[in-house]
């Protein structure tokens, strides 16, 4: 029994360490939710997360619509031009203590994901940073937004940055084609 405190003490100290990997993260300051709200086009998405390799050749820019519910929370819908069709999938973030800072579940997988609106000037582009962990892998996602279909270079710059601090690797930063198909959805 004597090793028990150590080993509470030990599940503890991972139990924060899943989350102490993403606290440093930064939130925009002072965040708005109804200036983040409306339509949006996702510029470029990075990920050290597997799912997006088999993907990413066929990824093309789509738009994203954010409103706000009556709740405090935010409706995303994600429009993904496939060969086709446009794909549409809705989400609902979580509203949590810090503004701009958010959870989603997904309801398939039932995983949690931490949604963090990092930096925005909410008239220009969204820098939005989405993690996950899986025991004690976390899988980080960063993804660009625009107001426009194209962004200042200096903006790029400042993604590929971020995404290149959170570990995410060089060859899994992506910018998106762009395209007429789906653009009109909401
Ligand atoms: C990106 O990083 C490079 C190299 O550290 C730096 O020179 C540049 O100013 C950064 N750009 C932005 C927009 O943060």
């Amino acid at each position: 029994m004597k090793g028990l405190p150590l080993s509470l003490g030990l599940v503890a100290l991972f139990a924060l360490c899943a989350v102490c990997a993403q606290s440093d993260i930064p939130v925009q300051p002072d965040f708005q939710a109804d200036k983040i709200v409306g339509k949006w086009y996702r510029i470029a998405v990075a990920s050290n997360s597997n799912w997006l390799q088999p993907n990413k050749l066929s990824m093309k820019m789509g738009p994203t619509v954010i409103t706000q519910t009556a709740d405090g929370n935010l409706g995303v819908v994600v429009t993904h031009p496939m060969m086709d069709r446009c794909e549409k999938k809705t989400l609902k973030f979580f509203k949590t203590d810090q503004p701009g800072h958010f959870r989603y579940k997904n309801p398939h997988s039932g995983k949690d994901f931490d949604v963090r609106f990092v930096e925005t000037n909410y008239e220009e582009y969204a820098l939005m940073f989405i993690s996950n962990t899986k025991g004690t892998d976390v899988y980080s996602t960063s993804i660009l937004f625009g107001r426009g279909k194209e962004l200042r270079t200096e903006l790029l710059d400042k993604f590929r940055n971020f995404s290149l601090e959170q570990g995410i690797g060089e060859d899994n930063i992506h910018i998106l084609p762009q395209t007429d198909q789906c653009m009109t959805e909401a």
